[in-house]
């Protein structure tokens, strides 16, 4: 099978610079090799660029570079309708605002395809502001909003094509909810596992119970993995560290338990910032999660069926 790597060097939906650089951190840090190594087709399309796209301007004035951002979201969103359909992609960050297009393409590839989209989002954030409700004015905050299709961002970002049904998106490592958000998860029906529920319960039994129900519904998912779903002490390399996030083996359990269940069509790499990483202790890091995702494994078991 065939994986495309899309760099998309996004940094307009954060405060910080050097997000820009994540594509090709991922690039220096093995990413092809590794899952070539797999017995992958590895394509690389190369860094894409945002498209032309002129705003109104918003009435909330923290909001900041929505042209910028809504050029990325109509760039991904073609490239991820695009390549979704040719191999497994896997969008190379850049900041989250960068999933506004990749999971608006994947959910419009999947609904060409008779079939819904599901997301499980790995984040200790849930981004899920709206552009009324952001007071950072960081779009990096938005894009669940706008690909569940929440009110708000017609005439600012593009033309939403399939919203994704709230319900078919899981979200697992929350640990940073801003008060907004907080009553916009409750109404939405996104499920969610926030780190105490992982302490409590473990990552594996909800992580199952979820892909269970995408399989259950033949549904296509996509993965996003933001770099801050993992403790800061095994991953430096990102603008908004948040204390207490995944182990490296609760992190590579997920990966393993995604591969197989053999349901991931597309993945995120997000918020990686090499300017604040370690010698890329970061970087690596990303890289064997993700061969962990597309296979690689210590040793052969009986894969537990979905
Ligand atoms: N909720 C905060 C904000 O809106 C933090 C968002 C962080 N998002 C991220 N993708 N790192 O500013
Ligand atoms: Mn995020
Ligand atoms: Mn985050
Ligand atoms: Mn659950």
């Amino acid at each position: 099978s065939r994986c495309v790597l899309v760099g998309a060097p996004v940094q307009a939906g954060t405060g910080r610079r050097g997000c820009d650089m994540g594509p090709g951190a991922y690039r220096a840090a093995g990413l092809a090799e590794a899952i070539g190594d797999l017995g992958f087709t590895v394509a690389d399309a190369g860094d894409l660029a945002p498209s032309p796209w002129r705003p109104a301007p918003h009435p909330n004035p923290a909001v900041r570079h929505l042209a910028e951002v809504g050029g990325w979201t109509a760039t991904l969103a073609e490239a991820a309708d695009r390549l979704g359909a040719e191999g497994l992609p896997i969008f190379l960050g850049g900041d989250h605002s960068l999933s506004a297009g990749t999971i608006a393409g994947m959910s419009r590839r999947a609904a060409a395809e008779g079939r819904a989209l599901f997301v499980l989002w790995l984040d200790s954030h849930p981004d899920l502001h709206t552009l009324d409700t952001t007071t950072s004015g960081n779009l990096h905050g938005v894009p669940m909003a706008y690909v569940t299709g929440r009110p708000g961002f017609e005439g600012y970002l593009p033309p939403l094509a399939v919203p994704v049904d709230a319900r078919n998106v899981c979200m697992i490592g929350l640990r940073s909810v801003d008060p907004a958000e907080r009553v916009a998860l409750k109404a939405s029906g996104v499920t969610v596992h926030d780190m105490r529920a992982i302490d409590e319960e473990g990552i594996a039994r909800p992580l199952g119970a979820f892909l269970d129900r995408v399989a259950a519904a033949h549904g296509v998912l996509h993965v996003s993995l933001d770099v801050d779903f993992l403790d800061p002490g095994i991953a430096p390399g990102v603008g908004t560290t948040v204390p207490g996030g995944a182990t490296f083996r609760e992190a590579h359990l997920v990966m393993e338990l995604l591969h197989d269940s053999g349901l991931v069509r597309s993945l995120d790499l997000v918020e990686l910032n090499p300017f604040l990483d370690e010698r890329g202790r970061t970087a690596l890091l990303m890289v064997d999660l993700a061969a962990s995702l597309l296979g690689r494994r210590v040793l052969d078991r009986p894969t537990r069926s979905f």
